[in-house]
């Protein structure tokens, strides 16, 4: 199992301005997150609650028609391209990034095991669009589109240009069968075009929000048709969902750390939460939590529709590299961020640092290995975050495999829900999303948007004469 330390958080580690009693803390909260924990479990089956994220692990019917799919489709292509943003994408580019072999789409088809190369579009830049499409034979390309639900513009808008050329390429009777979509089962257009169009689809489930839909077909199927074991994953969030349903604060570590970040924010202003994992594999898992932890938990109204301004700001960070970055913040500016660090106790070879230029300032590295000195750089900025007051905790994984990677992601998925528990709030929704979308729609001639159209078109002119 993964293990967590919240040691260098505690005041008898960086003083009581800035640490928190954690065992004091964690018996005062005992009651309240016992009743939060069996709250989550009781509610997840119930529909309209946005808890099915909860039951992803043990959805065997999808794994199996993922993994079918998947064995149906090996060899046919060299590349997959996903199309999708937000929870529809971070997910798959997390996990495809910590478990592939490093530079995937450079290895040979053999070095690959024939499994295809892997792209993701989450954005629409024109240029790096038309880029990726200089790039790639579409006929030899499976294209996933991925929205749940299912009029993103974003993803519809990549989706229709490589349709188009899909089309064009390999005519109308072929183009269909190098697309696969992932949306929701019975609304939204892209079930709509899938059903006229006769596509290969894959269901978002009901009640899975997009940034708790990563163990769902929007995660697996990608991760799958790379040849990612799906199993080992599935296995990893069963685990820790069985040790995460434990109520007792002092054996929970998603709790436990919920409960941290809580109180760092609201008792000691400590109010930007940065992930930072020591192992470049882990880099996009940070941009995965950033959605997941922003989006749910930066509300302005709590469940009873009060005013309230809350939430932590996530920021990425990667060891040993953002030590040559935001590491002098940290260390000297405003002490107002709880630090996670992601620990690897193995990485999966060893480079060794070879023994010359003993005669200079540099001989020391020689005869060591490159993991000795990650080792020694996590551990050297975490002693010195704790010598200027500023709280970390640690989260290790025994290695980066499959099965860890299931029980880090559902753990911060179960430490979300419980966090947007103590603030209160719905850690389910984003109206403060669906605002800009809205005025997103009005300003691209969407109908039924034209009095927001014109509203907007009078407020940007405000600011232009402004
Ligand atoms: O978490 C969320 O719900 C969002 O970030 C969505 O994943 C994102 O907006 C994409 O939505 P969709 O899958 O409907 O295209």
């Amino acid at each position: 199992m993964i293990k967590y330390d919240w040691r260098n958080a505690d005041e008898k580690i960086i003083g009581c301005e800035n640490g928190l009693n954690i065992n004091y803390e964690f018996e005062n909260y005992k009651e309240l997150i016992k009743n939060i924990i069996s709250d989550l479990n009781q509610r997840k089956d119930k529909p309209g609650q946005w808890l099915q994220w909860m039951n992803l692990g043990y959805n065997e019917e999808t794994l199996w028609y993922v993994k079918e799919y998947a064995s149906m489709v090996q060899g046919r292509f060299e590349n997959l391209l996903v199309l999708g943003i937000g929870g529809s994408a971070l997910g798959a580019i997390a996990i495809t990034e910590a478990l592939l072999k490093p530079y995937w789409n450079l290895l040979s088809p053999e070095q690959r095991n024939k499994y295809p190369r892997i792209f993701f579009l989450d954005n629409i830049d024109p240029d790096t669009i038309n880029g990726l499409l200089d790039i790639l034979d579409l006929k030899k390309t499976l294209v996933n589109v991925i929205t749940k639900s299912g009029d993103t513009a974003e993803t519809m808008a990549q989706f229709m240009v490589i349709k188009e050329r899909l089309e064009q390429e390999l005519g109308e009777d072929e183009y269909r069968k190098n697309i696969v979509a992932t949306t929701d089962k019975q609304t939204g257009v892209l079930r709509q075009i899938a059903e006229q169009e006769g596509y290969k689809t894959f269901v978002v489930p009901d009640d899975v929000g997009g940034r708790y839909s990563v163990f769902s077909a929007v995660g697996l199927l990608p991760l799958a048709l790379v040849g990612i074991d799906i199993d080992e994953i599935t296995n990893g969030i069963k685990d820790m969902d069985l040790a995460l349903k434990n109520t007792n604060i002092h054996e929970n570590i998603a709790a436990q750390n919920a409960l941290i970040h809580y109180l760092m924010d609201t008792q000691k202003g400590k109010n930007l939460s940065v992930l930072m994992p020591y192992s470049a594999k882990l880099k996009y898992i940070s941009d995965w939590f950033s959605q997941l932890w922003a989006e749910s938990l930066g509300k302005n109204k709590d469940i009873n529709d009060n005013d309230i301004c809350v939430g932590m700001t996530p920021v990425k960070a990667v060891g040993a590299t953002d030590q040559h970055s935001l590491l002098q913040l940290c260390n000297e500016g405003p002490n107002n961020k709880l630090i996670t660090f992601i620990r690897v106790e193995n990485f999966d070879t060893q480079l060794d640092i070879p023994k010359i230029f003993e005669y200079t300032g540099i001989g020391y590295l020689g005869g060591k290995t490159m993991n000795n000195l990650m080792d020694a750089e996590a551990d050297s900025t975490k002693v010195s975050l704790s010598d200027y007051s500023r709280p970390t905790v640690t989260v290790t994984l025994p290695k980066v495999d499959g099965y860890h990677i299931g029980q880090l992601l559902y753990m911060l998925e179960v430490q979300t829900a419980i966090a947007g528990a103590l603030y209160n709030i719905n850690s389910f929704n984003q109206p403060g999303v669906e605002q800009a979308i809205n005025y997103t729609y009005a300003l691209m001639g969407r109908a039924g948007y034209e009095d927001s159209a014109q509203t907007l078109q009078e407020r940007m002119n405000t600011f232009s004469a402004v």
